[in-house]
């Protein structure tokens, strides 16, 4: 088992990576706990034992049931259960469980503890980790949340076996990010996977901790903003919103890093064999790295016009010298012809 810190002062929790960390969840449980609400998919084939009376609540899957009316409805059967404010919430699922039931945790009395148990990749290395909970409206995506820090999380790579294949190279592609985030020179790719995991969940920690409620920027008060994690992410947001792709979250963050990479070179920010290094990591997880057949360059920008990192210009986080970090006014011109030759 990988123990990685999050620390938030007295806030502070530990994630745990390794096969089995599920079956510490009595362990991590606040010990005024009597009950807990497992929040859970009929898909999701994980079993917890909290080791108090537990009672499961299940949700719908996918964006859909990501949404206010399914925090009103948990809420309800919460009450009706009787959870108190001294109780704990175990989310058992991927994103869409994570985040859904740490909202409703965060507002059900004013606030009860939530541990997550995330159990696709994506969840294990991304949407159970920081503290950002919501849902979201018929106007967009999580735009109704709360920055709520769980007890703890526990990361249990046992559980990914039954993830279909696509929802882990989904989150493979989320995981990619990771490799140009870390230490200078360092090799994620050399890494068995729980020791990826238990890395990857350290380097999101290092840009969560100084940054919790991601107000830092790049040309603010210094550190490393969390919008950083965002790498990869300006064209997979805006190929996920002109839809029609059929992409994964990991998927279009793949196309976006590839992407990212060659702008940075075309800025002259980095060389060519960094750009190659980028593509090596998609490809060693078996992603595609071209934009899909018939993708609408000029929509794509439009959107990435729109990104909320944008102050008006195209903003992007972009490599170079100094690491990752964000990069604001980067010409249209640039950003079309890197375009146009990721659709060739
Ligand atoms: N809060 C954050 O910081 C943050 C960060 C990234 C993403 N997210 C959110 O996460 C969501 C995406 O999460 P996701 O990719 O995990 O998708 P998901 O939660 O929809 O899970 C994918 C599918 O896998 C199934 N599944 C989950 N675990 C399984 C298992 N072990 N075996 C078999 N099937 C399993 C689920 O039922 C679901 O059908 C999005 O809503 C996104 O907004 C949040
Ligand atoms: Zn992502």
């Amino acid at each position: 088992m990988i123990r990685v810190p999050f620390d938030f002062g007295d806030r502070t929790y530990d994630v745990t990576v390794g096969a089995g960390a599920r079956h510490l969840l009595h362990e991590v449980i606040p010990a005024t706990a009597e009950r807990a609400a497992v929040v859970t998919q009929e898909a999701v084939p994980v079993e917890v034992e909290p080791g108090v009376e537990r009672k499961v609540f299940t949700i719908g899957a996918g964006e859909a049931a990501k949404t206010l009316a399914t925090v009103e409805d948990l809420c309800s059967r919460f009450a009706r259960f009787g959870l108190t404010r001294r109780d704990v919430v175990v989310a058992v699922g991927g994103g869409v469980v994570t985040d859904t039931a740490g909202f409703a945790a965060a507002v059900y009395h004013r606030g009860v503890t939530v541990v997550h148990v995330p159990t696709t990749l994506l969840g294990q290395v991304d949407a159970a980790l920081g503290g950002k909970t919501g849902v979201n409206l018929p106007e967009g995506k999580n735009l109704v949340g709360s920055f709520w820090q769980p007890g703890a999380v526990l990361c249990d790579t046992e559980v990914l076996g039954t993830l279909p294949p696509r929802e882990y190279r989904s989150g493979c592609g989320e995981m990619a990010k990771y490799h140009f985030l870390g230490r200078e020179g360092e090799d994620l790719e050399a890494l068995a996977l729980e020791a990826r995991v238990a890395r990857s969940v350290e380097i999101k920690a290092s840009f969560v901790v100084g940054d919790e409620r991601e107000l830092l920027d790049a040309d603010g008060a210094g550190g490393r903003p969390r919008a950083c994690l965002n790498y990869g992410h300006t064209l997979a947001h805006a190929l996920e919103t002109a839809g029609g792709y059929d992409l994964r979250h990991g998927e279009a963050v793949a196309i976006g890093l590839v992407f990212a990479a060659r702008l940075a070179a075309g800025l002259g920010r980095i060389d060519d064999a960094r750009v190659a290094r980028h593509e090596a990591v998609v490809d060693s997880y078996a992603l595609d790295r071209t934009l899909p057949a018939g993708a609408d360059t000029g929509e794509l920008l439009a959107l990435m016009r729109r990104d909320k990192k944008s102050r008006g210009g195209l903003s992007f986080v972009l490599d170079g010298p100094a690491g990752v970090e964000p990069v604001h006014d980067v010409a249209p011109a640039e950003v079309e012809a890197i375009l146009k030759e990721l659709a060739s």
